[in-house]
């Protein structure tokens, strides 16, 4: 009673508040295996272990229901926006809640509690005139007599030359910029060039909080944010940072409660980060708590769980934003994964080259687990990773079923039948025992630290390595053995074994919940949870607690945690992918229609040769971008090409290409490219050459 006192009083001084939010995912898709490996498996990981270590957690997050990929979703589907967002609201709220994402709020930005939050936080930074009111010039589609925001504009991208960059990001290079910077923007309603029309906005002076923004992510996150975050923050703040318009000219979104703002709604990147504050009063509301403490207490820790594409927005607008209003904390750290690619290629709702976590779970009921675990093995933290079906079988059959279910069987098993599930009483310890308790009690701090600093991968080997000690223990003082000759000693190694699995169960749940509670209550260890504040079972018990099974206590019988994958449902699953390859071929044989026709001196002015590339690399800090230097038989020239991702460097030196030599010279990435080499797509999808055909061509040849 006494210590409880005393903590509790300690907390409040020290309240170890954390506000952990993960990306609100867009309501026009279901959610796939990239986002539970990029975003919500490692915030659940870091929420549910800070919750074992009994610190106070908020776990937000909710659908992201406006922006114009719900109105191209509607448009696509032929329905209306609400019923877009209605219907996949309810389809990733439940595969959250399948894959044991254990938010305490999910929201969603249609909610009225949202509305009002976003509107008055508009308001707020509105009558501070923190905003600066233009009338400047816009895409507008004159077909569609609409302005062209967002997605719904495609160009080139300024910084990098990607060709189908979005008009406020580049899904390349991350840039965040405006629709007006693209370079040959198009309408994605029409496909027409758009036009520039007047329209009026609100504009938050991004510059003005470029001193700001320097002193708290280039100075004081310099040593504690992903290397990542921190390069990507830093580039942009040294390109220099503008005005960014904060409205749109679109009907659907929340209302712009400015004066004369009719027909104009909150850009969707200023209202969906407020999703977070909203999600966490809705929350509140219903717990009874005040939601400031979690947004405005210098005490709690803020953490945004993203993926590379949202940096921009959590790094440095939505910081400007909270600075800008004033009464609000600044994120600790925000730490984004990169991107996962499924089989060697990108994943893509579009080309469903995907695995939706709904059809995962058809497939594989209650193996929940299996895809954590494989997802943080080969998690994107530092760049990106591919996730293969071969891999997902290896890791559960060579690593959950080998090492941790067998471990756990043999313990289970052994006690059984040895002691009829009563946890043995020990005698004296070996030399060995001591070692092997000693080395378990590190583990709490071990994985631990490894999670501090958002190093999930290494936490999850971490936690494998508990078994294997486990293992190693077992085969080491062969219970199977001492049993005929020395029960004393068996005794001891088993209670020893079942420390170690007891240990399992509690330092597995951040990874692996649904085994975790498996194991729990197959070792029936409640009478642990019974010694901590908030009913869970506390991280360093596992360390301070010297016994964590008590002799005498009865366990329940042996489940299977993991049970072998079998090749068949390995290839039931490759099978799937390979249709989804060729419903993309069928699809792009639909030949695109033809363009407008052109007179034959528009052609002649083409001035296309066949080169050879006689150089090629990577340009650094760009996914996608290879520098070459072609022989194009005029000259040799610097051409970027943005076809890293399809072909390595080394594979292409020696390669005959067409070139389009008379293309007006751009820079990008500081690169000066002389011309374009003619790429197009295979019938897979695959970017390949446009190839000059016979050889013998010479280099310089013209083609005509
Ligand atoms: O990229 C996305 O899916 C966005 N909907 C993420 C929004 S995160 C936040 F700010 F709400
Ligand atoms: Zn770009």
């Amino acid at each position: 009673m006494c210590t409880f006192v005393l903590s509790k009083k300690i907390m409040d001084q020290n309240p170890n508040r954390y506000t952990i939010t993960a990306a609100l995912p867009y309501t026009n898709g279901p959610v796939h295996i990239g986002h539970l490996a990029g975003v919500y498996v490692p915030a659940d990981i870091y929420a549910r272990y800070q919750r074992l270590q009994n610190k106070d957690v908020a776990f937000i997050c909710g659908s992201d229901e406006h922006g114009v990929a719900i109105t191209l979703k509607a448009k696509k589907d032929g329905i209306s926006p609400q019923e877009v967002v209605d219907k996949y609201h309810a389809i990733i709220k439940k595969s959250f809640a399948d894959f044991g994402i254990s938010f305490d709020n999910y929201s969603r930005t249609s909610a009225e509690i949202h509305h009002k939050t976003a509107s008055e936080f508009f308001k707020k930074l509105y009558e501070d005139d923190k905003f600066i009111e233009e009338v400047t010039e816009q895409l507008f589609d004159e077909e569609a007599n609409q302005f062209l925001a967002d997605r719904f504009v495609v160009g080139t991208c300024p910084k990098c030359g990607f060709e189908e960059s979005y008009g406020d990001q580049c899904e390349n290079c991350g840039t965040s910029h405006n629709a007006t910077d693209l370079i040959n923007p198009r309408s994605v309603i029409s496909g027409n060039k758009p036009v520039l029309k007047e329209t009026k906005h609100w504009f938050l002076p991004l510059n003005e909080y470029e001193d700001f923004l320097k002193q708290w992510i280039l100075v004081d996150h310099k040593k504690d944010w992903k290397t990542n975050v921190y390069g990507q923050c830093k580039s942009w703040i040294d390109d220099g940072l503008r005005p960014r318009a904060v409205t749109r000219d679109l009907d659907w979104g929340i209302p712009v409660p400015a004066k004369d703002a009719e027909g104009k709604v909150l850009y969707v990147w200023f209202d969906a980060p407020i999703g977070y504050i909203s999600s966490t009063k809705e929350w509140a509301e219903r717990e009874g708590k005040n939601w400031e403490d979690y947004w405005k207490d210098e005490n709690t820790k803020l953490l945004h769980f993203i993926g590379k594409d949202n940096i921009v927005f959590h790094c440095i607008i939505f910081p400007a934003m909270l600075k800008a209003e004033g009464s609000y904390i600044l994120p600790n750290n925000v730490p984004a994964n990169e991107f996962l690619n499924l089989e060697g290629n990108k994943i893509s709702t579009s080309k469903n080259w995907a695995v939706w976590l709904h059809e995962y779970l058809e497939d594989f009921p209650n193996q929940q687990d299996v895809l954590r675990y494989t997802l943080t093995a080969n998690a994107p933290e530092t760049k990106d990773n591919d996730f293969t079906w071969a891999d997902f079988q290896a890791r559960n059959n060579n690593e959950l079923v080998a090492i941790f279910g067998n471990f756990i069987n043999r313990v289970m098993v052994l006690t059984d039948k040895y002691y009829e599930g009563i946890v043995p009483e020990p005698s004296t310890f070996s030399e060995v025992d001591e070692q092997t308790l000693s080395e378990l009690k590190a583990y709490p701090a071990v994985i631990g630290s490894s999670l501090e600093r958002y190093r999930f991968r290494e936490a999850q080997g971490e936690l494998m390595n508990v078994a294997r000690l486990g293992n190693k223990y077992l085969a080491d003082e062969e219970p199977w053995k001492t049993i005929k000759t020395n029960e004393e000693r068996t005794k001891t190694v088993m209670y020893v074994a079942l420390q170690i699995a007891s240990a399992l169960a509690v330092l597995s749940e951040p990874f692996l919940p649904f085994t975790s509670e498996k194991l729990k209550n197959m070792l029936a260890s409640a009478p642990l949870s019974d010694r901590t504040q908030n009913g869970a079972e506390g991280w360093k018990d596992v360390s301070s607690i010297s016994e964590l099974l008590k002799p005498g206590h009865q366990i329940n019988k042996a489940e299977l945690l993991f049970s072998k994958i079998e090749d068949e449902q390995i290839q039931q699953q490759l099978d799937k992918l390979q249709a989804s390859k060729k419903m993309n071929a069928e699809a792009n044989k639909k030949v695109t229609p033809q363009k407008d026709t052109i007179q034959y001196d528009d052609f002649a002015k083409l001035d296309m040769r066949v080169g050879t590339i006689i150089e090629a690399e990577k340009m650094p800090k760009a996914d996608k971008l290879l520098v070459l230097k072609i022989d194009t038989g005029i000259d040799v020239r610097t051409i970027v090409s943005g076809i890293a991702q399809s072909f390595k460097p080394e594979e292409i030196i020696g390669k005959k290409v067409t070139v389009l030599v008379n293309l007006a010279p751009r820079a990008l990435r500081g690169v000066e490219s002389q011309g374009m080499i003619l790429m197009t797509e295979n019938a897979e999808g695959k970017v390949v050459f446009v190839n000059p055909g016979e050889e013998g061509v010479d280099n310089g040849a013209s083609i005509n």
